[in-house]
């Protein structure tokens, strides 16, 4: 396949180059594209150097983007993209149009099917969320689910963790601490705000969670309330979760489910201190999952708590996956 990765320099881009090698995708012609700023460089791929080319505002010569530049860039130009490749689109510029599928492949693989050249790739959030929920709602029925994220800074792109690492040397050094990707500094704060405040009073960020959710897994019944922060760690959202489900559910038949789940690592040894944690979780393609225990609020209840890379489940290594879905005829 001839691959084009627009936004190759960012955060995600650069992980979706490392992501292709990895999984040995077949790719026979790579371009690579960014802003005019970066336009002239380049970044390696298979121990060769490729050049980074400014956007150009007309269809690409290859056969999937995977788009990674922001909700702006999709939305002006996926359309024009789509006429000659399909798209994979890591922003939320169409994740909530009917026509276009929302795609974890664990989870909903059939629903790339009828595609129209437009493929979204979930909120990362969301899509370290649904590795857990989901095997567990399919053996229990989740009805309710409240979740608390620990969301870190590359979830705001490359900017967001230069900010935490240079603000974090401001203040060691006693200086001030400069911000602007976030709405206050982030080095040894937690900021409960991730994205613009909604008429309701959750974030989008919150919203995206619930909206997500509820197409991935194909219920629109099932209610998610989430309250999303920012955390001073580089890389990894984790999330405490606790679930309300139909039928009755023990941590040992939960444990069960989730060690055979595609994806999913359980880490629950507490006694020898083993739980999900960004320190663990960073470059894995697995999502951790731990602390499950029974909620002492719900009966039908649980509580537990994951730790995903994001960068790569909730971003490059999805959009990878999606694209190796292209390749071979989807199972219903
Ligand atoms: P550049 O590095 O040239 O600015 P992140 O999500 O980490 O902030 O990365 C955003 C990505 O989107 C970068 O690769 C960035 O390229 C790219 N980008 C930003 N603005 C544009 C644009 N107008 N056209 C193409 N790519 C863009």
């Amino acid at each position: 396949m001839r691959i084009g990765i627009v936004g190759a320099t960012g955060a995600v881009g650069k992980e979706l180059l490392s992501v292709l090698e990895k999984r040995n995708f077949p790719v026979s012609e790579l371009r690579l594209y960014a802003s005019a700023r970066s336009a002239g460089k380049s970044l390696k791929f298979r121990g060769k150097e490729v050049n980074i080319e400014a956007l150009p505002e007309t269809p690409l010569p290859v056969d999937v983007v995977l788009a990674s530049a922001g909700g702006a860039i999709s939305k002006q130009y996926a359309p024009i993209w789509a006429k000659q490749s399909v798209v994979i689109d890591n922003s939320s510029a169409f994740r909530y149009d009917p026509g276009v599928p929302l795609i974890v492949p664990e989870i909903n693989a059939h629903a790339i099917q009828g595609h129209k050249n437009i493929i979204a790739n979930p909120n990362c959030t969301t899509a370290i969320l649904v590795m857990a929920l989901y095997p567990l709602h399919k053996a229990f029925g989740a009805k309710r689910v409240i979740v608390s994220t620990y969301q870190s800074s590359s979830g705001a792109g490359a900017s967001g963790m230069e900010e935490l690492l240079h603000g974090t040397r401001q203040y060691l050094a006693g200086q001030p601490v400069e911000h602007k990707t976030f709405a206050y500094p982030l080095p040894f704060n937690v900021i409960p705000h991730i994205d613009a405040f909604q008429e309701n009073g959750y974030t989008k960020e919150e919203m995206k969670v619930l909206w997500e959710t509820q197409k991935i897994m194909g219920d629109t019944q099932i209610r998610v309330s989430c309250t999303a922060v920012r955390v001073p760690t580089l890389r990894v959202h984790s999330e405490a979760v606790t679930v309300e489900f139909e039928r009755p559910i023990s941590p040992e038949a939960a444990r069960e489910v989730l060690q055979g789940a595609p994806g999913v690592d359980l880490v629950d040894d507490p006694a020898n201190k083993r739980y999900p944690l960004p320190l663990t979780a960073t470059g894995k393609f697995n999502v951790e999952v731990g602390r499950i225990r029974k909620s002492l609020v719900f009966d039908n209840g649980l509580d537990f708590f994951v730790a995903g890379d994001q960068l790569l489940k909730g971003a490059a290594l999805n959009a990878v996956q999606i694209a190796e879905l292209l390749q071979k005829p989807v199972a219903g």
